[in-house]
């Protein structure tokens, strides 16, 4: 079950607008050049950022990702038809013969325990063609981020057009590593409405990643 700030038909369409800088996008894309990659799988694509710069680029691009209401957001901004959207989770994708199959954000990092990690590497494995790419992201627990953002209580407000001003108050409510939990508050100041996200990333090691990678027998032949 995704999160609230992914799947909730209100907060999925404020969630780009408290995202951070997104250089990793252009990372990505780059990664995508340097492998010659045209059939994109964008898996957890959310509200579809790198689909689109990936659909832009001249890709085929497939982005799934089980919060409808993110899907949805991603829709309305880019109807392509180099973009095939699939309501789904990675263990779960439907053939696509994927040159590159990617994940950004926090996309590794929610799968909690080493089966349901495991059965996404394998559903991902088998969207993707012989041979193919799996190019994604994940904190090192080395650089204890957590630690930074357990700091301080985070409040940033901003005006988003057609929905008024939203305050997002983030908070850590839990550090049991490997897994750190995080709350979003928003406070929707146009009726009052309060709707809070509770998320939870697990940390992974370097060998810890590189292991589950080899342990995979698809991956290991
Ligand atoms: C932090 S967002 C990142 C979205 C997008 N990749 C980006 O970089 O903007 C994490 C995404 O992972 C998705 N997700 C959660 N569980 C998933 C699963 N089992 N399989 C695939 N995606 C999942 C969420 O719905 C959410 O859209």
């Amino acid at each position: 079950m995704p999160d609230a700030i992914f799947a909730h038909p209100r907060l999925a369409p404020v969630y780009d607008w408290f995202d951070g800088d997104r250089d990793d996008l252009a990372a990505c894309l780059g990664i995508a050049g340097e492998l010659g990659a045209e059939r994109v799988l964008d898996v957890g694509c959310g509200t579809g950022c790198l689909a689109i710069l990936l659909a832009e680029s001249g890709r085929t691009v497939m982005g799934a990702d089980p919060a409808n209401a993110s899907l949805e957001v991603a829709k309305a901004k880019e109807a392509t038809a180099r973009i095939t959207w699939v309501h789904g989770d990675a263990a779960t994708l439907p053939p696509f013969g994927a040159d590159l199959a990617v994940m950004t954000g926090n996309v590794a990092q929610v799968f909690l325990t080493d089966e349901d990690w495991a059965r996404a590497l394998q559903g991902i494995h088998a969207a993707l063609r012989p041979r193919g790419y799996l190019v994604f992201e994940t904190r090192r627990p080395g650089w204890r981020a957590w630690e930074k953002w357990a700091a301080e209580v985070r409040r940033l407000v901003v005006d988003i057009p057609g929905i008024g001003s939203v305050e997002q108050r983030s908070e850590v409510t839990d550090v049991s590593l490997p897994l750190v939990s995080i709350r979003g508050t928003y406070t929707f100041h146009a009726d009052g409405a309060v709707i809070v996200s509770d998320s939870t990333l697990r940390f992974r090691s370097r060998d810890e990643v590189e292991s589950s990678l080899v342990r995979q027998q698809p991956f290991a032949s």
